[in-house]
């Protein structure tokens, strides 16, 4: 267990470099599995994840190397192992279940686990079942977990219930060797999605991304090897970039992606953050006039929910009421008691705020969020429960008055890379405390 003893005050100012997406790689290394030839990925974080994915092929019989950023993976021969196991390796990780479609082509059966994953609601596999069932597995329910059975998926027409980003990877590694064509309807298009497109057309698969959120894949009967580099983290690159507003610091985000980071950028500049955008990153400072908003979480190209939390520290700090209106997942507001403690003064409502229904407003879920600024934070002490909202207590406690003590933030180990000494480099201050438990 690792608690970090932040004193607040500091601006932080210097530039730190970030690294591949968690959420790109770690679907890209699944991919590995669709052959036996070798595959290279390179920008791979340290970052618990890919240690859990790694090690997840391992014992699925994959030989995996990771070194300097660069991962090698060799998935010569696989073969299957119970749920439990992979449940052990992969703990709260939610990626097991993107093994499926791999699995089932290589070895006509897949064996997979109950998903763990941060807790920010429910969080069903429900569309990723269905998903592979039209598609012609054989899924039943087995203690800890679902067996799955098919000779050869084939391809069918697929419209998702939601543009969900796991069921979309989903359909695509199960898809891209399955007999025909796939059509699938209401896609996620997120940049982490592309990424494994290419991934994937790299190894000789047939996708278009046509308009409409409509992805379709035509099955092919192998596909051979990469060597890919992976997109840079979006949603690191905004969390450094909120730190520098809310200390009033300045930090340069080197390998800063503008593209994918447009949604972020308008809201930032809205409420009275600056950026300057070169070509080898983006660098990034709070202005003199700050202002309130009102924005939604959404997918792709929408404000992302995954910026939604270090986001909402600066809107502690802006003055006027602004609406936080999150509507990708139904429980992602929990964090903001704890910001509450520190002085926040953040209102959580079930209505859907901010004009625009979506599917949680009729469910009694407090999905919506009044932040009143400027409020003077103070230290407090705070067990961190989920990654993000991990980030966004260190920003709070960056800008606080006053020592935070944050505990369980082992966590922010798995998509953060490099956290602590960043940290370090950008002038923080604070201690590290680790305990075995
Ligand atoms: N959903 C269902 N049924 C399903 C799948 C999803 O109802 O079968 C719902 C979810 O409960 C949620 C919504 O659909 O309300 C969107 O979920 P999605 O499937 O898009 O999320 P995910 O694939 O599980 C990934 C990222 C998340 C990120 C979301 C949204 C990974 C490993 N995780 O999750 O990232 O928030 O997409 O962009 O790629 C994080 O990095 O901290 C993180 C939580």
């Amino acid at each position: 267990m690792q608690t970090y003893h932040i004193r607040g005050g500091q601006p932080l100012k210097g530039t730190i470099a970030v690294c591949g997406a968690k959420n790109s790689v770690s679907k890209i290394m699944v991919a590995a599995l669709l052959t036996d030839e070798l595959c290279i990925l390179r920008n791979v974080p340290d970052i618990d994840d890919v240690h859990i994915v790694s090690e997840l092929i391992r014992t699925l019989g994959g030989e995996v190397e990771f070194k300097d950023e660069v991962v090698t993976i060799h998935a010569k021969q696989l073969h299957t192992v119970e749920p439990e196991e992979l449940h052990r390796v992969a703990g709260k990780s939610r990626i097991p279940i993107l093994f499926a479609g791999p699995l089932l082509y290589r070895l006509q059966e897949a064996l997979v686990p109950e998903l763990g994953g941060c807790q920010i609601g429910k969080r069903p596999v429900d569309f990723h079942l269905k998903a592979l069932e039209t598609l012609g597995a054989e899924i039943t329910c087995i203690p800890k977990g679902y067996a799955m059975k098919s000779q050869r998926l084939h391809g069918e027409k697929i419209c998702l219930e939601y543009p969900s980003v796991g069921a979309t990877e989903q359909v695509l590694l199960a898809a891209v060797l399955a007999n025909g064509k796939t059509e699938l309807s209401n896609a996620a298009v997120e940049p982490e999605i592309m990424d494994l497109i290419a991934v994937l057309q790299k190894m000789g698969a047939y996708i278009s991304v046509d308009t409409d959120r409509v992805i379709t894949i035509i099955g092919v009967s192998r596909l051979g090897g990469y060597t890919h580099t992976a997109i840079t983290d979006r949603i690191e690159a905004a969390s450094w970039a909120c730190a520098a507003f809310a200390t009033n610091g300045r930090i340069f985000v080197k390998n800063a992606r503008q593209l994918d980071l447009m949604a972020f950028l308008n809201k930032y500049r809205q409420i009275g953050g600056c950026f300057d955008i070169r070509d080898e990153g983006i660098e990034f400072w709070r202005g003199e006039n700050l202002h309130s908003t009102t924005l939604e979480t959404d997918v792709h190209p929408g404000f992302m929910t995954d910026w939604q939390q270090p986001f909402s520290v600066l809107l502690t700090q802006t003055p006027g009421a602004s609406i936080v209106h999150e509507t990708v997942y139904e429980d992602r507001f929990g964090y903001t008691e704890a910001l509450n403690r520190m002085g926040a003064q953040i209102q959580l409502y079930t209505d859907c705020l901010g004009g625009r229904f979506c599917r949680f407003g009729q469910k009694n879920h407090l999905h919506s969020a009044v932040i009143v600024g400027p409020t003077n934070l103070h230290g407090a002490e705070i067990t961190v429960p989920n990654l993000r909202a991990g980030f966004s207590y260190v920003v709070a406690a960056l800008a606080a008055e006053g020592e935070t003590i944050l505990k369980n933030m082992e966590l922010i180990r798995r998509g953060y890379g490099d956290f602590e000494n960043h940290l370090r480099e950008l002038g923080a201050s604070f201690d590290v405390e680790e305990e075995d438990v």
